[in-house]
C-alpha cells in the first residue's frame, strides 16, 4: 500500500494552520532565556555524585548530562532539517511552527546542562569546543521527509527526550533539588511538543488515511539524533538506562498511547500495526503479513479494530476500548456476549503474539513487531 507523494486536503491545511496558530498564541510556560544562569543558589552536582545509584559511575554521569547538552545544543541542525521539507513539501504551518516556536523553545534547552557540567569541574573551552563540534557537525535526517513523517519523527523524539530529563531529574532530585527542577522544567516543555506533534499527525491521518503507510516507516525508520551527533554517549544509552530506573514498559505504554491518539481510532492503530509488520516484513504469529492483511482486509474494519485493541491489550491500554461495564444497557449486553467472548478470545491471542520492543534512545526503530517465538 506505497503511496508516491504527500498530500493533504486543503481543510486540512487550514486545521493545522489554525493549530499552530493556538500554539503560537498560547505556548505554555517557555523558559526564558537566561532563566537559569539567573538562579538564586549556584548549582552544586558534586553532592550528586556521592548519591549514584549502583552500576553508574562518575563518568557515566558526566556522560549522561553530556548527552543531554550535545543533543540539545544542535537545535539549529534540527530547526534546519525541518525547516527545508516544511519548504519542499509545501506545508508553512510546519515552517512557522518550526521557526516561531519549536526552535526558540528548544533553544533554551542545553544551558543547564553546560552549567552543570561546569559545576563538576569541567572547563568551559572543553564544553564549548564539544558543543561547536555537534553544532557543525553534517546532521542527516533519518526516517523520512514529508510533514508526516517528520511530525511522526517528532512524536518520539521529543517522547524519548522527554523522559530522558525525566530520569536525570531524579537522579539529581535529592542532593541537587534546584538542578533538578531545571532538568523537570526542560522534561514539561518536551511533553508539550510530543503533545502538539500527536495533534498534528492527527490531523494530517484523518484528513489522508493513506499517509499510514508513511507513518510506519517513520516509526520503523526512526534513529535518535544522538546515534550521529553524539554516538560515545548515545551508545551507552541501553546500559544506562535500567541504572537510572528507567521503567521500559511504562515507556512502550506512553508510546503506544501517543500513536494510539494520533490515530484516533483503534481500527486506524490496527491498519498501522499491520503496515509497520508489512514495512518490515515480519510474522505477526504463524502467518505473513501480506497473508493476515489480506485476511484482515477481508473483515475490514472490525478485524483492524480488533488488531488495534489487541496492541492497546498488549501494553495494558484495554481501558482505552473497553466501556464501563455500568455503562452498558442489559439487552446490548445479553445479545453481544457471545460475540465479544469470542472477540475477546481472539484478541488476547494476537495480543500475545505482538511482541514490542520500544527501541530505547540507543536503539534505531521506535517500534518494532515480530513474532512472539
Ligand atoms: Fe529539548
Ligand atoms: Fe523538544
Amino acid at each position: 500500500m506505497r503511496i508516491a507523494s504527500y498530500h493533504i486536503p486543503h481543510e486540512t491545511e487550514r486545521r493545522l494552520d489554525t493549530l499552530v496558530g493556538r500554539i503560537e498564541a498560547h505556548p505554555g510556560d517557555m523558559i526564558a532565556p537566561g532563566e537559569f544562569e539567573a538562579a538564586q543558589q549556584p548549582v552544586d552536582l558534586r553532592a550528586v555524585l556521592k548519591t549514584l545509584p549502583d552500576g553508574l559511575s562518575e563518568t557515566d554521569f558526566a556522560g549522561i548530562l553530556k548527552l543531554a547538552l550535545l543533543t540539545e545544543c544542535a537545535t539549529e541542525t534540527y530547526g534546519a532539517a525541518f525547516r527545508e521539507r516544511a519548504v519542499r513539501f509545501e506545508a508553512p504551518w510546519l515552517g512557522r511552527f518550526n521557526d516561531r516556536v519549536w526552535v526558540p523553545d528548544e533553544l533554551t534547552h542545553h544551558t543547564p546542562y553546560r552549567t552543570m557540567l561546569l559545576s563538576m569541574g569541567f572547563s568551559a573551552a572543553e564544553l564549548d569546543r564539544a558543543i561547536r563540534e555537534v553544532q557543525q557537525a553534517n546532521y542527516i535526517h533519518a526516517g523520512g521527509d514529508s510533514p508526516v513523517h517528520v511530525t511522526t519523527f517528532g512524536i518520539v523524539q521529543e517522547y524519548l527526550t522527554d523522559n530522558w530529563h525525566g530520569l536525570i531529574a531524579d537522579l539529581l532530585r535529592r542532593a541537587a533539588p534546584e538542578a533538578a527542577y531545571m532538568a523537570t522544567r526542560i522534561k514539561r516543555r518536551e511533553t508539550l511538543h510530543t503533545v502538539w506533534y500527536r495533534d498534528m499527525v492527527a490531523l494530517q491521518v484523518e484528513g489522508n488515511p493513506r499517509l499510514l503507510p508513511f507513518v510506519a516507516e517513520a516509526l520503523v525508520g526512526f534513529q535518535m539524533p544522538g546515534n550521529q551527533l553524539a554516538p560515545q554517549f548515545q551508545s551507552q544509552v541501553a546500559r544506562w538506562m535500567p541504572s537510572m530506573g528507567a521503567d521500559f514498559e511504562r515507556i512502550t505504554r506512553d508510546l503506544v498511547r501517543y500513536i494510539h491518539g494520533a490515530m484516533g481510532d483503534a481500527a486506524t492503530t490496527g491498519r498501522l500495526l499491520m503496515s509497520i509488520a508489512t514495512e518490515k516484513d515480519i510474522t505477526l504469529g504463524p502467518v505473513s503479513p501480506r497473508v493476515l492483511e489480506a485476511a484482515v482486509n477481508r473483515l475490514g474494519g472490525p478485524g483492524y479494530g480488533l488488531l488495534g485493541e489487541a496492541l492497546l491489550e498488549r501494553v495494558g491500554l484495554s481501558y482505552m476500548f473497553r466501556a464501563h461495564p455500568d455503562r452498558q444497557d442489559r439487552a446490548y449486553a445479553l445479545y453481544s456476549r457471545p460475540y465479544e467472548r469470542v472477540r475477546a478470545l481472539l484478541r488476547s491471542w494476537v495480543a500475545r503474539q505482538i511482541d514490542l520492543r520500544i527501541g530505547t534512545p540507543a536503539a534505531s526503530g521506535a517500534l518494532s513487531v515480530s513474532a512472539d517465538a
